[in-house]
C-alpha cells in the first residue's frame, strides 16, 4: 500500500476549527491523527471528549486517537463513543498494556500502541501481536513543532525484524518533527502511516502541502 498521512489537529487553529476541517475533508488527508494529553503523561493538555464528537460529525475519514494519558484503560470506552476508529495507547502508560489493546479491539476499534523515542522496541515483544499498528515517536510527547528524533529510523528497522520474526501484521506509524525532508526517508524505511502536524498547519498552504508529502508516496 501507499502511506497514508494523518495531520495532526494539534497544531490546527481551534479558533476556527470548522475551517480547518473542511481543507482536510477536501485534501489529500487520509486519517485525522487526534492527540489527547492529560498533563500527566505529558507536561501537557489538549483537548477531550466534547471537540472529538464534534470532528466526528464533521469528517468521514478515520479518527486516529492518540492517548497520552496514564491508565488509558479507564477512557477506551468513551473514546470508541466519542469517535474514534483507532485508539493508540502508550505502552509507559498502562499497567497491562495487552490487556487494553485486547479492550479496545473488543469494542470494536483499531488498537495502536505507542513507544516514546526512549522506549526500546524490544519491550513490545510481548504485545504486540495483540495490536493493529505500532506508533513510534519520533520527538518527545507533549508539543507540536519539535525535531525529528533521527534514531528513530534505526526502530523502524528493528520494529520490522520483530514483525517478521513473530509472524504477525501490524501498520507502522511515526510521529513527530516529520517534514517535506524528512518524509522520503521515512517512506523507504517502510513507514505506513506518517503525522503531520507543524509541518502542514504552519505551512502557508496547508493543502498544498499535504499533497506534497502525499506524492512522495
Ligand atoms: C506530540 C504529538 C504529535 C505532534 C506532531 O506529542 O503526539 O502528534 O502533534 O506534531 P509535529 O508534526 O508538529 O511534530
Ligand atoms: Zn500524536
Amino acid at each position: 500500500m501507499s502511506q497514508l498521512i494523518a495531520p495532526s489537529l494539534l497544531s490546527a487553529n481551534f479558533l476556527n476549527l470548522e475551517k480547518d476541517i473542511r481543507m482536510l475533508n477536501e485534501s489529500e488527508a487520509d486519517w485525522f491523527h487526534l492527540d489527547i494529553m492529560d498533563g500527566l503523561f505529558v507536561p501537557n493538555i489538549s483537548f477531550g471528549f466534547p471537540i472529538i464528537e464534534k470532528i466526528r460529525k464533521a469528517t468521514s475519514k478515520i479518527l486516529d486517537v492518540h492517548l497520552m494519558i496514564v491508565d488509558p484503560e479507564r477512557y477506551l470506552e468513551r473514546f470508541k463513543k466519542a469517535g474514534a476508529d483507532i485508539i493508540s495507547i502508550h505502552i509507559e502508560a498502562s499497567k497491562k498494556p495487552g490487556e487494553a489493546l485486547k479492550s479496545i479491539r473488543s469494542l470494536g476499534a483499531k488498537a495502536g500502541i505507542v513507544i516514546n523515542p526512549g522506549t526500546p522496541v524490544s519491550t513490545l515483544a510481548g504485545v504486540i501481536h495483540e495490536a493493529d499498528m505500532v506508533l513510534l515517536m519520533s520527538v518527545n510527547p507533549g508539543f507540536g513543532g519539535q525535531s525529528f528524533i533521527p534514531g528513530t529510523l534505526d526502530k523502524i528497522s528493528e520494529l520490522q525484524q520483530m514483525i517478521k520474526s513473530q509472524k504477525t501484521k501490524v501498520l507502522i506509524e511515526v510521529d513527530g518533527g516529520i517534514n517535506l525532508n524528512n518524509a522520503t526517508a521515512l517512506i523507504h524505511a517502510g513507514v505506513d502511516i506518517l503525522v503531520a502536524g507543524n509541518t502542514i498547519f504552519a505551512s502557508p498552504d496547508p493543502a498544498l502541502t499535504i499533497h506534497r508529502l502525499k506524492s512522495m508516496c
